[in-house]
């Protein structure tokens, strides 16, 4: 196993030497034609494109055919595979990995490439982007699971298409080619090809693949909220924004399905309600219609606007038009609204930096106010304010940016949906220490900085800013957090040595320290505080010698030897900081670390091979002149706790019947008695927590025992014990059977045993 650590651990150090400085000899985006932060479907797009007009087979007089194509075709594969990606976008063209030389038949572009790629209503996933727009984006999905060779699927193909036209706005409508990411497919059980699922709660349908089949199956999962509306009901919807739909026996109205559909589209924005002009007939004469929409955009319309359309998408947008639009700012108005966030105002702002769109792409932005309450929303034409666009550094639009109280700001990565965007201007808005970072606030000053380094296609760095945001609420302003996008800021990552995404480091005056917990935000808070307050000692050469060379008996030392770049050391790192916390109590224990990278000769003289070595010298020997080597496979810090437990001698007495009886029985101290079977598994990895316990259990007076079940089957059967481990309290002068406890962490044990004994004391004292 060892050997095995130790040579991953040589490749990632020879990783991290060839990676070749060379740049710019083909930009491979350019070549695509795509931007830098264009995502897996849109490289697929154009690449689909190229590889259908540039194909040798198609351009049989240019020499150059096979050339040109090898080149797109390197630019594809490298794009489209996250890492590939990532060492691209930072270090350029890797010249020792030209691999992809041959390619597919002109055919194959054409016709297998993916059935959904140049359909704007089906989003083409891919295994990167699944969990976080799929599983976890809070949308209703309905996927098509396709293979390219499957003609099935190429029949569905049409119906698909249309069916998602018909949903457009309602629901989202994918697409998974699994000959290209049949991994994906396996992970969601996709047994048969096409496999139509409904998510989130990941339903296979199973009726007729028809477009009006499908349409019912949808409409009837979801959770459709339309108020039925009586005269005598309606004056309870006056000064809310409404929408009212009228229908009567003419059938000339918007359909079932229709209003179905705009309930789900407006919903959050308005109430949806639905009157039966048949039944209530002067009521919608005074209303003045019989069949159609009207609505109420704002709470102060008295008035409503009537709307014409049947289709879904048609009303919403006349719906969205009768919205207002969000103040145009300019550079004046954004410093003065900056220097407002500096100087305490209490709004932030949420803008929509656009270039020319027309009007009516910006129409979702005016669903927003209605979901940001308490959020200012303004939008700038970077066509007209480019100094502004250009101080900010966008340089891609639509994006939107929040800027937040104290006037830090972020920009946003994510989907520009109104629902998508609003619970981003939420969270960003909460996060005041939270900002984006340029080349122009570096060099850092010298106060602490959490620094995250990230791609915006990069699904991991996207799950982590939400955490960054959360733990920085945490933090407060006594860390701030500054994010930097490497694809806008490529000089300035490789200049910080940043060679994956996502890189998270603390700066902290000329200390650099790397993040390499889980992307939680309780781990970045914690790892922060174990920084602030260090329960590991990092040891060099003197430090060592004075400390670990100079050990007395009654000491015992637990040394991590690790390098820096090493993966196992850097996932070891925060349980070894976790054990140290948990072994705090044990003052006889001390934990510390020694870098290897940075004191080499120091490890070379201990011997140390493989990363991380864990060594241990025990209690009863002086100095390093006895150690033992950790060579178990796990490194949590549960599994070490159990291993370094072994070299301190227990205080917990070992008890048969005799012993008992005259020990606990007589005893005028509390006893805490763990009751055990040797082949029970619960009970191994109970006891060194019970070892941990007696000792803080000591220190108030209580002792504590153990007793073989069975080996002492009778005597146990005797007191009751039918479960192992069963952990019983004796209180002094206690006859019966003892106090159950059903805790079983240390620190809940001393707990819950020192309540008992203080609380039963005094009436001990009476006796
Ligand atoms: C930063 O360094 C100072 C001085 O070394 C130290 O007191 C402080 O705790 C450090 N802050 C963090 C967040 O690590
Ligand atoms: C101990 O366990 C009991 C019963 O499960 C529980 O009610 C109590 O909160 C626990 N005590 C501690 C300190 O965790």
């Amino acid at each position: 196993m060892k050997f095995q650590i130790s040579f991953t651990n040589l490749l990632l150090c020879w990783g991290l030497i060839w990676m070749p400085i060379t740049f710019g000899s083909e930009d491979y985006y350019e070549l695509l034609g795509v931007n830098k932060d264009a995502n897996n479907r849109d490289i697929r797009k154009a690449f689909k494109k190229l590889a259908v007009s540039m194909h040798p087979d198609k351009n049989k007089d240019d020499k150059d055919a096979h050339d040109k194509f090898v080149k797109i075709a390197r630019a594809y594969e490298t794009l489209k595979d996250p890492d590939l990606r990532k060492h691209y976008d930072l270090y350029g063209e890797d010249n020792q990995n030209k691999r992809q030389q041959s390619y597919q038949s002109w055919n194959y572009y054409r016709d297998n490439f993916g059935i959904y790629d140049d359909d704007p209503e089906i989003v083409t996933l891919n295994r990167a982007e699944f969990e976080q727009t799929v599983e976890t984006g809070g949308d209703v999905w309905f996927i098509n699971f396709y293979s390219a060779m499957c003609s099935h699927c190429h029949q569905l193909a049409p119906t698909w298409r249309k069916f998602a036209q018909r949903m457009q706005g309602v629901i989202r409508v994918g697409a998974v080619n699994c000959e290209d990411d049949w991994v994906l497919c396996r992970n969601e059980n996709i047994g048969s090809y096409p496999s139509l699922l409904y998510y989130p709660d990941k339903e296979k349908f199973r009726g007729d693949r028809s477009e009006d089949d499908l349409v019912k199956y949808i409409l009837n999962k979801l959770d459709i909220d339309i108020k039925q509306v009586t005269p005598s009901s309606w004056p309870s919807y006056e000064n809310i924004p409404r929408l009212l739909f009228f229908s009567d026996f003419s059938g000339d109205g918007p359909s079932e399905e229709t209003r179905s559909k705009v309930s789900i589209m407006l919903e959050g924005l308005m109430t949806v309600a639905h009157v039966e002009c048949e039944k209530y007939d002067s009521f919608c004469e005074a209303m003045g219609a019989s069949s159609g929409t009207a609505v109420w955009p704002t709470k102060e319309d008295s008035h409503p606007v009537f709307l014409g359309g049947l289709e879904a998408q048609e009303i919403v947008n006349q719906v969205l038009y009768h919205l207002p639009e969000p103040p145009i700012i300019t550079l004046k108005d954004f410093e003065d609204l900056h220097e407002k966030l500096q100087d305490g105002a209490s709004e932030p702002w949420l803008l929509y930096f656009h270039m020319g769109e027309p009007e009516s792409a910006r129409l979702d932005l005016r669903k927003l106010p209605a979901k940001l309450p308490g959020i200012r929303i303004g939008r700038v034409n970077c066509g007209q304010s480019h100094q502004l666009c250009s101080n900010l550094h966008i340089h891609r639009y639509p994006v939107y940016g929040v800027f937040k109280l104290g006037g830090t700001y972020e920009l946003y990565h994510g989907r520009s949906l109104a629902s998508d965007v609003a619970h981003f201007a939420r969270q960003s808005s909460r996060a005041q220490h939270v900002t984006t970072l340029t080349p122009d606030e570096f060099p850092l000053s010298s106060s602490p900085m959490l620094v995250d380094f990230f791609a915006p296609w990069c699904p991991p760095c996207m799950r982590l800013l939400p955490e960054l945001r959360l733990a920085s609420q945490t933090l407060g302003s006594s860390v701030p957090v500054g994010t930097v996008d490497c694809t806008v800021h490529a000089g300035l990552c490789r200049q910080m040595g940043v060679n994956s995404y996502p890189t998270t480091r603390l700066y902290n005056g000329s200390n650099v320290n790397l993040f390499t917990g889980e992307h939680r935000a309780s781990s970045i808070v914690e790892f922060l505080e174990d920084l602030m307050s260090p329960v590991v000692q990092e040891l060099d050469p003197d430090s060592f010698y004075e400390i670990v060379g100079k050990k007395k008996e009654e000491e015992m030392m637990l040394v991590d030897y690790f390098a820096p770049w090493c993966g196992p050391c850097q996932q070891l790192a925060p349980q070894w900081r976790k054990l140290a916390k948990m072994l705090s109590d044990l003052s006889m224990v001390k934990l510390a670390s020694v870098n290897c990278e940075k004191y080499s000769d120091l490890c070379l003289q201990q011997g140390v091979r493989s990363y991380p070595s864990i060594r241990v010298y025990p209690l009863g020997s002086k100095g390093l002149s006895q150690v033992a080597l950790y060579s178990g496979y796990h490194r949590d810090a549960l599994t070490l706790r159990q291993w370094v437990m072994n070299f301190i001698p227990s205080l917990v007495e070992n008890l048969n019947e005799d012993t008992f009886n005259r020990m606990v029985r007589g005893s005028s101290k509390p006893w805490l008695v763990d009751f055990y079977a040797p082949w029970c598994g619960h009970c191994t990895v109970f006891a060194p927590e019970f070892d941990l316990a007696s000792r803080k259990l000591e220190k108030l007076g209580v002792h504590s025992g153990k007793i073989d079940c069975q080996e002492h089957r009778t005597f146990c059967q005797l007191l009751g014990v039918n479960a192992y481990p069963t952990v019983r309290l004796f209180l002094p002068n206690e006859r019966g059977r003892g106090i159950d406890i059903s805790n079983r962490s240390a620190d809940d044990l001393v707990q819950v045993v020192a309540s008992l004994w203080t609380t039963e004391a005094p009436e001990h004292d009476e006796l």
